[in-house]
């Protein structure tokens, strides 16, 4: 049977089996809308309440109420940014965020741009971290949002982002912060960070594809989104998707009970595979902070080869990488997170992330080393900057 090594976890993961059977009752067994009256309907609000009061626990909001349902991270990603920068227009039009943010968060302030918010891009240093001195420069009197990931997709790098909430209050600005990468690889606690609003999504977790969350803290204000009925308290319409709200609860609880066992044994894993891969190839480069960064995620760059070529070849040897986050693996253009670490394009061009899952073993790292090998070996023997060195 061909061998098959997932190392794609950043992208998604699969549904765990405790997962699936808190949600497979929700598919035909439970199925009132939950906003319905009688008591099918009060009996799927009970799983979407029970839900609610876990992701509350996992993160220690004050309120479940706190916790509004959302088709993953990047929903609440625009809502966060379009949401909270609409409803302090009045007060000020300026937004900061970070270069190396996903696109949701981008994408989004492209958005606001053009409806006429300013918004600063803050620039990383090598390593991928914010400047706490450059945030600070960057604060203006107009300034009503600041959003900053807590964990990077590509690079894994971990924010400071208590210091970040920090500097955002001292100033009276509200703090957002991107946190799909960080449930499960670290802990967070929104009362203790001082956060306001935090994005969240299930699929990263072993929950289901198409659920998220968006943390707000009490008293902050948001204008809402999605338009419709009266679900999530009047702020987000749209019946809510049961099943996956369940497993999405089911998840983070989950997620949040292993951390510390998970985390010890990434640890192991990624030390262990940086030192193969260092001793066996040549040319190499680990991308993100040497010691702030989430275990699961390794960015390699290989000098003198493509990236999609090393994808394709490990792809035929049964093991899933991918070229930089997945939303932007199908485009040739460079990592503009790489790129805002100053990484040459060229160089940018031959790199793999790497992102493992709680299942790997010692045995999976050993096979991706050993193709891992034969792959670079082969794309070099025939790469025209080869002979240039
Ligand atoms: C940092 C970050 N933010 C947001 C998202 C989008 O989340 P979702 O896939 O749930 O829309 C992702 C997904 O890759 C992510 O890595």
């Amino acid at each position: 049977m061909e061998r098959k090594v997932y190392l794609d976890n950043a992208a998604t993961t699969y549904v765990s089996s405790e997962v699936l059977a808190e949600m497979l009752p929700c598919l035909n067994g439970v199925y009132g809308n939950p906003n319905s009256l009688h008591s099918f309907g009060r009996d799927a609000m009970a799983i979407v309440d029970k839900a609610r009061d876990r992701v509350a626990k996992a993160i220690n909001a004050k309120t479940a109420n706190e916790i509004y349902f959302t088709s993953g991270g990047t929903e609440a990603d625009n809502w966060a940014l379009k949401g909270i920068a609409r409803a302090y227009s009045n007060k000020g039009k300026h937004i900061i965020t970070s270069s190396i943010e996903h696109h949701a968060v981008l994408d989004s302030c492209k958005a606001l741009e053009k409806e006429g918010f300013e918004v600063t891009y803050l620039p990383v240093d090598k390593y991928g971290m914010v400047d706490l001195a450059e945030l600070i420069h960057a604060i203006r009197k107009d300034t009503i949002l600041i959003s900053i990931m807590a964990v990077n997709n590509e690079v894994g790098t971990i924010q400071n982002i208590k210091a970040i909430a920090k500097t955002a209050h001292e100033n009276g600005i509200i703090f957002h912060t991107d946190a799909v990468q960080a449930i499960g690889a670290v802990k967070i606690n929104v009362q203790d960070m001082e956060i306001d609003a935090m994005s969240m999504s299930a699929h990263k977790i072993y929950g289901p594809k198409g659920c998220g969350a968006l943390y707000l803290k009490s008293g902050i204000r948001i204008e809402n989104l999605v338009n419709g009925g009266a679900q999530e308290r009047a702020k987000r319409g749209g019946t809510l998707n049961v099943p996956a709200i369940a497993g999405f609860g089911k998840a983070i609880e989950i997620a949040s009970r292993d951390i510390i066992a998970n985390q010890q044994k990434l640890k192991v894993i990624r030390e262990y595979f940086i030192k193969e891969l260092k001793s066996k190839i040549d040319y190499i480069h680990i991308n993100g902070h040497p010691h702030q960064k989430i275990n699961g995620t390794v960015s390699v760059t290989f000098e003198m080869i493509e990236g999609e070529s090393i994808l394709m070849l490990l792809d035929l040897a049964g093991i899933a990488v991918s070229t930089a986050s997945a939303c932007t693996s199908m485009s040739l253009e460079p990592s503009h997170v790489l790129k805002a670490m100053g990484i040459p394009d060229e160089i940018a061009h031959g790199t793999i992330r790497f992102s493992f899952g709680k299942d790997i073993s010692k045995n999976d790292v050993d096979y991706t080393i050993e193709k891992l090998v034969e792959v670079v070996e082969k794309l070099r023997g025939i790469s025209p900057l080869k002979k240039k060195k």
